[in-house]
């Protein structure tokens, strides 16, 4: 099964923006959160079978102190991610999570908890959109 990827340009952005400022994005740009609490980003995500899955995160963090979002699929229990310094805003690096989805579509959120807002967020990427165990090639 394919790896997917979405794109947080084409997800649905609350508090944030697209921009495209910063080199090494995938797509059209990237959302910069805004520096609130609350800033989020929902993707929506297709997966064939449900079970848990890994979603890896693509993102940049051009300060000194980690920017963690509370990640939740479909309004669930959510699992926080730091999203920790890569060293410039231009260096982009990938953090997972595991989640449970159900199969087809699924609402994956990712919020900021801190008054600096997220990271400037590339894309999400699921690995395969079978269960995170039994379909690995
Ligand atoms: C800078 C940077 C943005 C980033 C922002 C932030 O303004 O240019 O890309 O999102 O800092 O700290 O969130």
């Amino acid at each position: 099964v394919p790896a997917s990827d979405y794109e947080s340009e084409s997800a649905t952005i609350a508090q944030g923006v697209v921009e495209s400022n910063w080199a090494g994005f995938s797509g059209t740009g990237f959302v910069n959160y805004d520096n609130v609490v609350g800033s989020s980003v929902e993707y929506t995500v297709t997966a064939a079978q449900a079970g848990a899955h890994v979603l890896t995160f693509r993102f940049a963090n051009g300060t000194t102190v980690s920017r963690p979002l509370a990640v939740n699929a479909n309004g669930g229990a959510a699992t926080t991610v730091a999203f920790p310094p890569t060293g410039a805003w231009t260096t982009w690096q990938t953090a997972a999570v595991t989640l449970p989805l159900v199969a087809g579509a699924n609402k994956v959120r990712a919020v900021s908890t801190t008054a600096e807002g997220g990271p400037n967020a590339d894309k999400l990427s699921i690995a395969f959109s079978g269960p995170a165990d039994t379909e690995r090639p």
